[in-house]
């Protein structure tokens, strides 16, 4: 399914959904999920408020628990399955409470989910939202008293949608079924909206796309290195990165727009998903493990310390030990940075799913150890390589300790020991480190 679905809602209603009281309505949002995810979170609670509600209340304290599901991998689906189970209590302990599920899971069993759960009053799509909120003002009328204003932000980052959907078929993968077809954001309304974000206290902003760099700007056709180009003028950014790319599509005019743009950061996440050509075929990615290493050299060439990462699936259908075992020469050719590394799941409706899932369970769990183990090796090694060199960190937050915590341009990790306010940038010496964070002074 690749359109959106209306809103569909449990009929007859379950239990009269009102205000229990003389206030607003309150919402709780719950959420799953990449960055897509949560950047429809964030839009959700800016609808909610200007309709009237009080979004990001704790569940206890909500008339209405919204669930922002993923469907990429079973195990995304059975934790918004169990949150729902748990929802059913809160929902009884209170007459006129409701229960509204929205995400990737919409696009995948639809109506189907309002038979499964029975205490769920509402599921709608994130592409065509308006059914639900006209839903909502309909209940909740009398409690409505014009937009509620959101507490000022202190949030330093932001995630910032550019392109939609996927127009990529890689057969283990359910994104193109639930997200629907490619379509490019107008640049001028992104630059508008980067341009509110850093107003708002915003000094990094993340471009995104479940394949940000096949955006096509619709005013101009010109693409993701050009956009990059109009955000990073946006005065006081002082940080842009983007995510996620496709090996097909990295351009050396993406590469220029990392090294020569001051906000770019020097960070490429690039999913290469398997080592082994027979298994990239039959995940239909479109290129071979040759060309996917000739783009990082060329990234590695063009942009001085650049910092890598990817994603692998391990136990692929018909994944052999030999196939695995190229995967795993080929994460140590390159030495990323950083791995996200997962378990092939079979998902229902891909091309995938037709092939039998037949590398046992063990086997996948023994292959996700090996790449782990590999891998922290090889973290724990480039961040070491550091220490002694001077980094520029973006103080994020204060750890319990007092510390000072924030990410380098290249995404590391990293604890202070001395002192820095949050969204202050310092340049400080890495001192000691490990796999997963660095420590500078
Ligand atoms: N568009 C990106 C790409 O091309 O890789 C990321 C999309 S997906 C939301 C994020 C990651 O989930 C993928 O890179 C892949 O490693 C993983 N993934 C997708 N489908 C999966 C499946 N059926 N089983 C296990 N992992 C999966
Ligand atoms: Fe899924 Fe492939 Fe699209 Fe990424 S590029 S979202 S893995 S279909
Ligand atoms: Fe993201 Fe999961 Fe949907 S990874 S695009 S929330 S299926």
């Amino acid at each position: 399914m690749f359109s959106p679905l209306p809103l569909l809602e449990a009929r007859p209603q379950r239990t009269p959904i009102a205000v229990s009281g003389d206030r607003a309505p309150r919402v709780n949002i719950w959420q799953v999920g990449c960055q897509m995810n949560s950047a429809d979170s964030d839009s959700l609670a800016e609808q909610f408020s200007e309709l009237g509600m009080v979004p990001g209340v704790e569940l206890e304290n909500a008339d209405l628990a919204v669930l922002v599901t993923c469907a990429v991998r079973q195990h995304a689906e059975d934790r918004a399955s169990s949150r729902l189970g748990e929802l059913a209590k809160w929902k009884a302990a209170r007459p006129g409470r409701g229960i509204a599920l929205t995400g990737c899971m919409v696009g995948e069993h639809g109506g189907s989910l309002l038979r499964r759960f029975r205490h769920l009053d509402y599921v709608f799509d994130m592409r065509e939202p308006d059914g639900f909120f006209a839903r909502l003002r309909d209940l909740y009328q009398g409690a409505l008293e014009g937009p509620v204003p959101l507490p000022a932000s202190d949030r330093l980052f932001a995630y910032l949608p550019v392109i939609l959907g996927c127009n990529e078929m890689c057969t283990y993968c359910i994104v193109p079924f639930v997200r629907g077809r490619e379509s490019s954001r107008p640049a001028a309304q992104i630059e508008l909206e980067a341009r509110r974000l850093v107003d708002r206290g915003v000094v990094e902003i993340t471009l995104l796309g479940q394949n940000v760099n096949s955006y096509v700007s619709p005013e101009d056709g010109s693409g993701l290195p050009e956009l990059m180009a109009k955000v990073d003028k946006v005065p006081g950014l002082k940080r842009l990165r983007f995510l996620t790319s496709h090996p097909r599509n990295a351009s050396e005019r993406l590469l220029d727009a990392i090294a020569d743009l001051p906000a770019a950061c020097e960070q490429f996440h690039l999913p290469v998903q398997s080592g082994s050509n027979s298994c990239l075929g039959r995940m239909k990615r479109e290129y071979s493990v040759g060309e996917y290493l000739a783009v990082l050299g060329r990234a590695r060439t063009r942009v001085e310390g650049i910092s890598l990462s990817t994603d692998v699936i391990v136990g692929f259908c018909g994944e052999t030990d030999a196939e695995f075992a190229d995967t795993l020469s080929m994460l140590a050719e390159v030495r990323f940075d950083t791995v996200h590394v997962q378990a092939y799941s079979p998902r229902p409706g891909t091309a995938a799913f037709r092939r039998p899932d037949d590398v046992p369970l063990t086997v996948k769990k023994e292959r996700l150890q090996a790449v782990l183990g590999l891998q922290r090796r090889i973290s724990e090694e480039r961040n070491r390589a550091l220490i002694g060199r001077a980094v520029e960190i973006l103080v994020e937050g204060i750890g319990e300790d007092g510390r000072a915590y924030g990410r380098t341009r290249q995404n590391r990790v990293a604890w202070l020991e001395i002192k820095a306010a949050p969204g202050e940038t310092v340049t400080a010496q890495v001192t000691a480190a490990t796999a997963w964070q660095l420590v500078a002074a």
